[in-house]
């Protein structure tokens, strides 16, 4: 069953959006070589908890920590670590959850670590892009696939190609409520956009191909032929006159 919520529902998970949102414009700032992504865990930890609101992801069916930091050919829920040190060139995708008055947000970006590769920012670039026509296509009056679409199309038609093996989903009391929200699939079907849904829409886009392969630690998802991997993300509230992004100030 797909939630909807109301103008003051809509408000509360706004505010923990705002956390979100301001926890990954000051994650920003401290992007650089010679960072552990630990320490990005330990930044956005404290921001959450000084916010009033509480990281989403830990504890989360185990997950051990505030954020997941994925790097180059990480795909999603990559597990800081004292060990994994930015280095000029990389690409990390951050993604941050937090819960506010009962109320979750979820929000991700890939950034840039120093000066990166032509192909790595085109990547970065794309499945921003991808996320930017989802997120427009999330109006009442369409179908739930044309959110799908519009990120297979871009995605596809610049030569990349999406992840099948996670999606996004419906949220509000709950990180993940229904409908799940594949990147990939047919326009002009799947239940109908209602105003009143909340969304976490989540490109992820591959270099090369669309497996993805979990490592040891049972969260890291990578590609399985290695090739770069990048992630955005936002919540996203279907309004009557369109779609309302709770995670941008
Ligand atoms: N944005 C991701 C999601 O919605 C983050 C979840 S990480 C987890 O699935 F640790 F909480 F699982
Ligand atoms: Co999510």
């Amino acid at each position: 069953m797909i939630i909807l919520k109301s103008l003051q529902e809509i408000e509360k998970i706004r505010k923990a959006c705002l956390v979100v949102a301001d926890a990954l414009e000051g994650l920003r700032e401290v992007v650089r070589p010679g960072v552990t992504t630990r320490a990005l865990d330990e930044y956005a930890e404290k921001f959450i908890i000084a916010a009033g609101a509480i990281p989403a992801f830990k504890g989360y069916r185990g997950y051990p920590c505030s954020i997941c930091s994925s790097l180059n050919d990480q795909v999603v829920h990559g597990i800081p670590s004292r060990e994994i040190v930015l280095r000029e060139g990389d690409i990390i995708s951050i993604d941050v959850g937090a819960v506010l008055e009962g109320f979750y947000g979820d929000a991700a970006v890939t950034l840039p670590v120093g000066r990166i590769s032509p192909e790595s920012e085109r990547l970065i670039r794309v499945t921003e892009e991808s996320l930017n026509r989802a997120i427009e296509a999330a109006r009442p009056g369409n179908r739930l696939f044309d959110i799908s679409h519009a990120v297979q199309s871009h995605v596809e038609g610049q030569g990349f190609s999406v992840v099948r093996d996670f999606v996004g989903h419906g949220i509000g009391r709950n990180l993940h409520e229904e409908p799940q929200i594949p990147n990939f699939g047919p326009p002009g079907r799947g239940p109908s956009i209602r105003e009143g849904m909340v969304l976490a829409i989540e490109p992820m886009v591959n270099a090369g191909e669309s497996a993805t392969v979990i490592k040891e630690d049972s969260w890291t998802a990578v590609t399985a032929d290695g090739s770069l991997s990048a992630h955005f993300e936002h919540t996203v509230a279907v309004m009557a006159d369109g779609p309302w992004i709770l995670t941008k100030r």
